[in-house]
């Protein structure tokens, strides 16, 4: 077990309340929900890139909350099951399936440990989760277990703690100029520390420390894209351009990885 499963527990609650307390403004939030028709086209490109060789059409969100990508999967015609372990954030994403009329299903529980039974899945994907696991390596074994041969994982997220002399000047800018979101106030901004203080990615989470767990937990062929610059174009419409510019600043990618058959 590694130093940080050690702290499990209370981590592990505080990154749930965390969350639980996002829910409520969480989709208002450019960059979390999808306000474009363009931004969903490209969202759909990517994801359709890196499915194409996906075996079956049963997909699992790991972390869904709101439901944003679960919805961009049943968009693109998988069977799509989402799961998070926040009961205010499954709301959100049942309520959107319940008014969007989409047949999608939405599982309380750890994407860290989900309890599904081995090999269910032909493709598993999660956006923004893995920078607050609190036990990657654990994590990555099991959802090898979880895919079947041949499946497919494909991880969205990116280092936010790493920060360049740009980003820092954005990011003052950002604070200077424009009003905070309730998301982004003192309270928050504290606990969200708190939290990364504890977590394996305390350092961020860069795209060739996770390629090597992934690596370490039997995945093969991986593919690290660290050209997102599609969704950027598409979310500066929303997001702004202090934001914008930040965002592009950062190391995002979109990491895929196969279970061998
Ligand atoms: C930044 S949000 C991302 C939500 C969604 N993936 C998206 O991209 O819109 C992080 C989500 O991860 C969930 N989460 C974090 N750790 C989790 C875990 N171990 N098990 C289940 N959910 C978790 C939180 O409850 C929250 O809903």
């Amino acid at each position: 077990m590694s130093d940080a499963a050690n702290t499990n527990l209370t981590l592990r609650d505080e990154i749930c309340e965390y969350w639980s307390m996002r829910a409520e403004t969480f989709d208002l939030q450019p960059g979390h929900e999808i306000f474009s028709n363009s931004e969903r086209g490209v969202w759909h490109e990517l994801i359709a890139r890196h499915f194409q060789k996906t075996k079956g059409n049963n997909v699992l969100d790991l972390a869904c909350g709101t439901g944003v990508i679960t919805h961009l999967l049943d968009d693109l015609g998988f069977e799509a099951t989402g799961i998070d372990w926040s009961e205010a954030m499954l709301a959100k994403a049942r309520e959107k399936a319940k008014i969007r009329k989409r047949s999608i299903t939405f599982l309380q529980g750890d994407a860290e440990e989900t309890r599904e039974p081995d090999e269910t899945y032909d493709g598993l994907i999660t956006r923004h989760l893995v920078w607050t696991l609190v036990d990657p390596q654990k994590a990555f074994q099991h959802w090898f277990k979880l895919l079947k041969p041949g499946g497919i994982l494909l991880i969205i997220d990116g280092d936010f703690v790493t920060k360049n002399i740009l980003e820092k000047a954005l990011n003052f800018a950002i604070r200077k100029f424009t009003t905070a979101s309730p998301a982004h106030s003192d309270v928050m901004r504290d606990r969200h520390q708190h939290i990364l203080s504890q977590v394996y990615f305390s350092h961020g989470a860069k795209a060739d420390e996770v390629k090597q767990l992934l690596t370490a937990a039997g995945f093969s062929d991986i593919e690290v894209q660290s050209d997102m610059s599609a969704i950027h174009r598409e979310q500066a419409k929303a997001v702004g351009f202090l934001k914008s510019l930040s965002r592009r600043s950062q190391h995002r990618y979109a990491i895929r990885a196969t279970k061998a058959e």
